[in-house]
């Protein structure tokens, strides 16, 4: 029989401190689970965990076994020590898991399932070692929103389980918002049987306007959501729920459309984005069905948190409404946002008064925050910086990096939101900003990872999208800075993979993936191929599609059309990927922006531009599209010389549901010695959704300047009214 043993390092997220020793101890069907009566859920969880992937069954017993050899302690220890603390000392007789409190000896148990070999087949022989272990943040979290998609009870557990391995400790459960509200009111009924249903689902990308004409609904009956808090707080996890107010919230409105400012009708959403019908917030019957609806939400969840959204709150609808207007004038509110204030702080008092805490996103430091409430800072950290200033609570959870829903690979091919976060950058996130003095830095209780489910709508793509970053983000939550590490993760992700093949969840091997990028090379574009395989990589020109070329250095791209790439492992089938090519005169070109695009569309600055890539897909990578909000573009190319020209064209974008308009106005005009502008003719827009503005007129020129200037400030009636609207460009042709 071969015998496997892993290092210490295998433990995700890595502990504190690792002292190696000699021998092993050897789990097998007469090892016994020894602890002490107030342990016994931990206990069980051993043993349940031990019997579910190794088959074997492990008895518990109260008292020392006799001949005090083949079993693990569970004991309580004298030394206090911070909450989740552990100490694991592996010997060749015993294994002993000691702490001060309940979690730390579940978090030791943790470890300890980490050491056992992931062959099932093997003896498990555990190598001895003593780890010190605990936790750097108080709150270690993962969310799930149900509401987009829908998880059912036993799913939901799964999902706990991968997190209790991680040592999360909290779980945010995103219940409501515009697509579906997924938990049982009592008070209530229509919640649940209106507003659970969606009559349809978009399919593909947002703006697809392609529907699948099947009804999605699902909810949680109280005991239900009572089984699955008893069912996570067994494994040291407090389920914090989120009811999203005041916005996110059609499908409450759809239920009960007194709730709204037009009274509706409305329906539960089938597409996604922002919308602008919320809770009217000048109607006093909005409150009394918030705070019953808090009522039974706090008999529930026994979280001294509740998460009350705040998030993406369109101000529109309360602007026309009479109702709002006259709450803002009797209460001297100057705006909108303060009316949203006001609705955040009545709820956070009535919560307080049931001794519960809000938690809200980050929109909640507009127009003045809640006097005891923590913040979520999503839109980056600033958020929560500026709330720890203030000495409120902060949890972080930025979209870049810590929303997993968007994509891990530059070459993911299923729908995916917008951006990329990838496995490094998840790994390396930091939760206390350096901008912090350090007596603010304590308001930081640490760092949460998201997950949206508009284009997740089964368990194996959320794994996928999942998994390995959860992996990441546990070390980010837990691990000292001093023993974190990429170069250990990132050798420690091939073991991981058989834990998760054991844990049977699905996983993106990303990581190893052929990545690709466009860059400048000597004023024409190149192709950069890279891979952390060992194999080499072929690729294909568009002129001969069996004539294989092995990469060596970025290459030249000289011909237009569809060039191909992969990673000729000979283990594996050949997974090209594919980059459509556009050459024109300004491809790779000198070019100045006169201002920068806005940093979440940033993509490669100017050169975005002119590097042959059109965007077909409508996907909002950053690395595709420039975007700016409120601002416009003004580019400058230089040909380098004098040379003739027939026609401009600029590739734009429209999303009006994202507040993406088209430019006002699109000029080109060309110069032969880049301080007197000739204007060309008149542009003429083609296109839908991907917009092609183009001129045509025989010139000679060396430099081209092109002005789009934004939409503004968006019009009433429109989405995102009152708001600046963003621009996007994504290309620019000379010929
Ligand atoms: C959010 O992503 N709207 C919090
Ligand atoms: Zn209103």
């Amino acid at each position: 029989m071969s015998v496997l043993s892993i290092p210490a390092q295998q433990i995700v997220p890595f502990p504190l401190i690792t002292s190696e020793s000699k021998g092993n101890f050897v789990i097998d069907n007469n090892t016994k689970i020894v602890t002490s009566e107030n342990l016994k859920k931990q206990a069980n969880f051993l043993k349940g965990y031990l019997f579910k992937f190794y088959n074997l069954p492990l008895n518990i017993q109260i008292k020392k076994p006799i001949g005090n050899t083949n079993y693990i302690s569970l004991q309580t220890s004298e030394n206090v020590s911070v909450n989740g603390a552990y100490a694991l000392d592996i010997m060749t007789e015993k294994i002993e898991i000691t702490s001060s409190n309940d979690e730390g000896i579940f978090y030791g148990i943790q470890s300890l399932l980490q050491l056992i070999p992931v062959h099932k087949n093997n003896s498990l022989q555990i190598a001895c070692k003593k780890i010190q272990d605990e936790p750097r943040f108080q709150y270690r979290g993962m969310h799930l929103d149900v509401a987009r998609h829908f998880y059912d009870v036993a799913y939901v557990k799964k999902y706990i389980d991968l997190l209790a391995y991680h040592k999360f400790n909290k779980f945010h459960w995103h219940l409501t918002d515009d697509q579906g509200w997924r938990i049982e009111i009592k008070k209530y009924p229509l919640l649940t049987q209106i507003g659970s249903c969606r009559a349809q689902t978009l399919v593909g990308r947002f703006g697809s306007d392609v529907y699948d004409g099947k009804m999605h609904k699902g909810y949680y009956t109280q005991d239900q959501i009572r089984e699955v808090v008893q069912y996570a707080a067994d494994r040291f996890i407090s389920v914090i729920p989120e009811i999203d107010i005041p916005g996110h919230s059609l499908a409450a409105l759809a239920s009960y459309p007194f709730l709204g400012c037009t009274k509706g009708p409305y329906k539960v959403r089938e597409t996604w984005a922002v919308q602008p019908d919320v809770f009217c917030a000048g109607n006093d019957s909005t409150y009394t069905f918030i705070e019953n609806v808090m009522n039974e939400l706090i008999t529930l969840f026994p979280s001294e948190y509740i998460h009350i959204g705040g998030d993406e709150c369109p101000k529109e609808r309360w602007k026309a409404c009479p109702v709002c207007q006259n709450k803002m004038q009797s209460l001297s509110l100057k705006d909108e946002h303060a009316l949203q204030s006001f609705f955040v702080q009545r709820v956070e008092k009535y919560l307080n008064s049931k001794g519960k805490k809000i938690i809200g996103w980050d929109e909640i430091l507009e127009g003045g925050l809640a006097p005891n409430a923590a913040v979520m800072s999503w839109r980056g950290t600033k958020g929560g910086i500026a709330a720890a200033r203030q000495k409120h609570e902060v949890i972080m959870t930025p979209e870049d990096p810590l929303y997993l829903n968007l994509s891990q690979s530059k070459n993911e091919d299923s729908v995916t939101q917008g951006g990329y976060n990838s496995l490094e950058k998840v790994y390396a996130f930091e939760a206390i900003p350096k901008e912090l003095d350090s007596s603010d830095k304590k308001f930081v209780l640490g760092l949460q990872g998201e997950m949206w489910t508009e284009y997740i709508s089964n368990p194996s793509k959320l794994e996928y999208m999942l998994f390995p970053r959860i992996s990441a983000v546990a070390e980010a939550a837990w691990t000292n800075p001093v023993n974190k590490n990429f170069e250990r993760f990132k050798n420690q992700l091939p073991e991981l993979f058989k834990r998760y093949k054991l844990w049977q969840v699905n996983y993106s091997t990303a990581y190893f993936d052929l990545q690709s990028s466009v860059i400048p090379f000597d004023n024409q574009i190149a192709w950069k191929l890279e891979t952390k395989h060992k194999s080499k990589i072929i690729y294909l020109k568009p002129d001969n599609p069996s004539k294989f070329y092995e990469y060596k250095n970025p290459v030249l791209i000289d011909l237009s059309g569809e060039w191909a790439a992969a990673v000729s492992d000979s283990s594996e089938k050949l997974k090209w990927i594919r980059k459509n090519f556009q050459l024109n005169k300004a491809s790779g070109k000198k070019i100045i922006l006169k201002n920068e695009p806005n940093q979440k569309y940033a993509g490669e600055s100017g050169f975005t531009l002119i590097d042959g890539i059109q965007n077909t897909t409508g996907m909002l990578h950053g690395s595709q599209f420039l975007g700016f909000i409120g601002t416009d573009m003004e580019v400058t190319i230089d040909l380098e010389e004098l040379i003739a020209i027939d026609s401009i064209k600029l590739h734009c974008f429209q999303q009006p549901p994202s507040w993406i308009y088209p430019p006002s106005l699109v000029e080109f005009s060309t110069s032969a010695d880049s301080t007197s502008f000739s204007i060309m003719p008149q542009t003429h827009k083609s296109g839908t959704k991907h917009l092609v503005y183009k001129s045509v007129n025989h010139r000679i020129a060396r430099y081209i300047k092109i002005k789009a200037s934004n939409n503004g400030i968006i019009s009433n009636g429109l989405p995102g009214a009152g708001g600046k609207a963003w621009l996007f460009a994504d290309e620019i042709e000379i010929f």
